[in-house]
């Protein structure tokens, strides 16, 4: 178990790892420099700071802080010599101003936010600020994102930020479209409401717009199909309503669309399937249906497809699965599906999780899926699959608990391949009725051990189980780290080399 939690998080953190480098490069913003490095400041070798620009950011800062809070006293030198953590600064024509602006707790000394927190017009005097962002800032007294003044900040604001607000309520103001150099505008778990303003749809720089997690209704502007530089688009988490807008075919660089959990209705636009370059569908619990449209196999740089809890309906056989070659989390749990399972959907290699559960599918269990090479969680519990799950034992083995079959009444798995350790939970073993079935059974059984050599005993034992081994003894358990590590990255790597 201690390995298996192990393997777990090196893959999750490389998946995290290799998330958060996408995200800085899809970004096209550099890595900011904060005011507490010194390198930021350096260079300016005694420049001044404008007056007005720091008094306007005192004053500014302070309308967060509080009142007790005193910037000339505590920071004399912001860009210089006594710099403000969340502060950075850049010169221009010879004097200091502030470029980036950060409160609320990201770092220990970071500014915290008072119990009473005003956007002061101060605020919007800061005239080269390309970054302003909220953490954790606004908790109890409730605020709203100010109606006026974004408009001075327009010709240089290109990132906007709110996270983790629970006390920013109120609609979004439609003056956030006078932003209009703006790339990033994430307004992430806050108590926002209303509806989306359909005039963000007119930032045609953006390339993140991230809503998610607020208590927004209503529908998604048919505007934001317009922002054919976007790259991450999340709007999930809210009370959306009404269709997804068929101008999205519109939003060609996509890499990221998550609108899950809303109560988005209707078809899946046929459009969808321009966006060639979309790495992440997540359209989780909504509303949608009318079968899985066919131009979903367009989307060929796909490399998670996550559609479950939606009632789409319809089956699994019209759609050429092979052609989504990238495919690396497949999701259609729960969404009324019907029918057979393609032999294409066997044919993604790269696959790791197939969610098929909570549907009325039928027929057999393709034997084939234990070929897939990355495969390690299948879901397929909760439909009317029927016959025996002829999976060899070491696949068996590998999946564990991450394989699902119970709630298929008549699926039954022979009890001669699968090692004990290994039988899938909720599924009974065959019943062996007439003495023919028992002869064509053992025939088949026999002709897989030859196959596969003598894999009986190393399927009761997989890797694993070896690897807690090395574990126990005391001599090796440093190297058994360093050894379980090694594989882990042997396996990532292989896998996202060859799956
Ligand atoms: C900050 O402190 C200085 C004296 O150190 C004082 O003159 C000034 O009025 C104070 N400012 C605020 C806003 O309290
Ligand atoms: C899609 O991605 C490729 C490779 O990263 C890039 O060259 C191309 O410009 C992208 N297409 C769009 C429409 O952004
Ligand atoms: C499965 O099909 C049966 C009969 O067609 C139907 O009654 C049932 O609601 C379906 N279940 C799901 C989860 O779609
Ligand atoms: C499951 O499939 C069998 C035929 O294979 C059928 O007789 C049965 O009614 C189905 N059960 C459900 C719940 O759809
Ligand atoms: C498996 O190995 C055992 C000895 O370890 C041997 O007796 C048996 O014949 C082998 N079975 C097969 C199918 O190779
Ligand atoms: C696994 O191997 C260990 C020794 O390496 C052995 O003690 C244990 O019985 C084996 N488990 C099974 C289920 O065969």
């Amino acid at each position: 178990m201690r390995s298996a939690l192990f393997s777990f998080n090196t893959r999750h953190f490389l998946v995290v790892v290799c998330t958060l480098y996408l995200t800085s490069c899809c970004n096209g913003e550099p890595a900011s420099v904060a005011a507490g490095d010194s390198s930021s400041n350096d260079g300016g070798g005694g420049a001044p700071m404008e007056s007005g620009e720091k008094a306007a950011l005192f004053s500014a800062i302070q309308g967060f802080v509080g009142n007790l809070w005193n910037g000339s006293d505590l920071y004399p030198d912001p860009c210089g010599w006594t710099p403000i953590q969340g502060v950075s600064c850049d010169i221009f024509n010879g004097l200091w101003y502030v470029t980036e602006l950060s409160i609320g707790p990201v770092h220990d000394n970071s500014l915290g936010c008072g119990p009473k927190v005003e956007f002061r017009p101060q605020l919007f005097q800061l005239k080269h600020l390309k970054s302003l962002s909220f953490f954790n800032c606004f908790i109890k007294h409730p605020v709203s994102i100010p109606p006026n003044n974004w408009g001075n900040l327009g010709p240089t604001l290109q990132v906007l930020e709110f996270r983790s607000n629970p006390g920013l309520t109120g609609q979004v103001p439609t003056s956030l479209a006078s932003l209009v150099n703006l790339q990033s505008l994430v307004l992430i778990e806050n108590g926002l409401t209303g509806g989306l303003p359909a005039n963000i749809g007119n930032l045609a720089n953006l390339k993140r717009l991230v809503l998610a997690g607020n208590r927004f209704n209503g529908r998604i502007p048919e505007s934001y199909g317009l922002l054919s530089k976007m790259l991450i688009l999340d709007l999930s988490r809210n009370q959306l309503s009404g269709p997804l807008p068929s101008t999205f075919g519109g939003l060609t660089s996509l890499l990221k669309l998550d609108l899950s959990n809303n109560q988005l209705q209707g078809n899946l636009p046929s459009v969808i399937g321009n966006l060639k370059n979309l790495t992440l569908l997540d359209l989780r619990n909504n509303k949608f249906s009318g079968g899985l449209t066919k131009s979903l196999e367009g989307l060929t740089s796909l490399e998670e497809m996550a559609l479950s809890s939606n009632p789409i309906g319809g089956d699994l056989m019209g759609l050429q699965w092979h052609k989504l070659q990238n495919l690396v989390v497949l999701d259609l749990s729960n969404v009324g599906l019907a029918g057979l399972v393609p032999n294409s959907v066997a044919e993604l290699k790269r696959l790791r999780f197939l969610g098929l559960s909570d549907n009325n599918l039928t027929g057999k269990l393709l034997p084939e899926l234990a070929t897939l090479p990355c495969l390690s969680a299948l879901y397929l519990n909760g439909n009317n699959l029927t016959g025996d799950i002829q999976f060899p034992d070491v696949f068996m083995g590998k999946l564990r608990r991450r394989f699902g079959a119970w709630g298929n009444p008549n699926l039954c798995y022979p009890l001669e391949m699968v090692s004990p350790s290994n039988a899938p939970y909720g599924v009974k073993p065959c019943q062996l009725g007439e003495e023919e079935d028992v002869k064509l059974l053992k025939l088949n059984a026999n002709s897989k051990w030859e196959k596969r050599g003598n894999i009986t005993n190393v399927g009761q034992n997989d890797s694993g189980g070896f690897i807690m081994a090395s574990w126990g003894s005391p001599s090796l358990a440093i190297c058994g780290v360093w050894w379980v590590l090694l594989v882990e990255i042997v396996v990532v790597v292989l896998c996202s080399g060859s799956c």
